[in-house]
């Protein structure tokens, strides 16, 4: 069986969390590493991830968090945060990683000029650069708990938050990032909650 099937078998959204069990350093910097290695629009990398160890820092972030006991019940909950201004195509950060692919400058000024009508052409009418950062920060969330499931590490994805208030935890409010999504890791206390799912010929159509 394709051993990601089994990852995804095992995983589901852990909302109760054993307090006593850490997950091993290595084992999360493997995880980490899985969303570092996530694709991203133009290869622009637009996360951050924040990883929250900090017992102190978590009991404040909670109430944010409509008071959800995984996020200080868990080992660690991991802040997924999008950048925003820092994606317009004249940033010092666009052009950072346009250059380090070594091209000649023609070449960067062309696709620089092909990001630039991207955005103005199809994501700004829809959304803000937040909006689509986030959706890629969404791909590295899934990596997180696919990965962490291939190593017997439970997550529940949280979006239940009030993001201003989460943000003035973290003291984001000074910088480009803003918060997308959290994900609380760890390890299960107890069995795994009821998993409901459509028929696979209801959602899924060849044509
Ligand atoms: C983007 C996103 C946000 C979610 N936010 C929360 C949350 O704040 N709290 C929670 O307990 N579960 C949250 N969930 C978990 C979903 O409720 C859960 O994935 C869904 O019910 C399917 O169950 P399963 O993941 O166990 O298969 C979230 C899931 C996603 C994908």
């Amino acid at each position: 069986m394709n051993p990601v099937l089994n990852a995804l078998q095992f995983r589901h959204a852990c909302k109760k969390f054993d307090p006593e069990r850490r997950i091993p350093e290595q084992t999360l910097r493997e995880i980490l590493e899985c969303a570092r290695l996530s694709p991203s629009s133009f290869g622009l990398e637009p996360w951050k991830f924040l990883v929250l160890q900090d017992m102190e820092l978590r009991r404040r972030l909670r109430p944010a968090c409509w008071n959800q006991p995984q996020i200080t019940e868990s080992s660690a909950v991991v802040a997924i945060l999008a950048r925003n201004a820092t994606l317009e195509a004249d940033s010092a950060y666009v052009r950072a990683c346009y250059d380090r692919r070594g091209l000649p400058e023609e070449k960067i000024t062309a696709s620089l000029r092909r990001y630039g009508d991207h955005l103005e052409n199809e994501v700004k009418p829809l959304m803000s650069l937040y909006a689509w950062a986030s959706k890629q920060c969404y791909i590295a969330l899934a990596d997180i708990m696919t990965a962490a499931a291939a190593a017997g590490v439970d997550s529940c994805p949280i979006e239940g938050f009030e993001k201003a208030a989460v943000e003035r935890v973290l003291g984001l409010p000074e910088d480009d990032f803003q918060v997308a999504v959290l994900v609380a890791l760890g390890y299960r206390a107890g069995d795994q909650t009821p998993r409901f799912r459509h028929d696979f010929d209801r959602i899924i159509e060849f044509r």
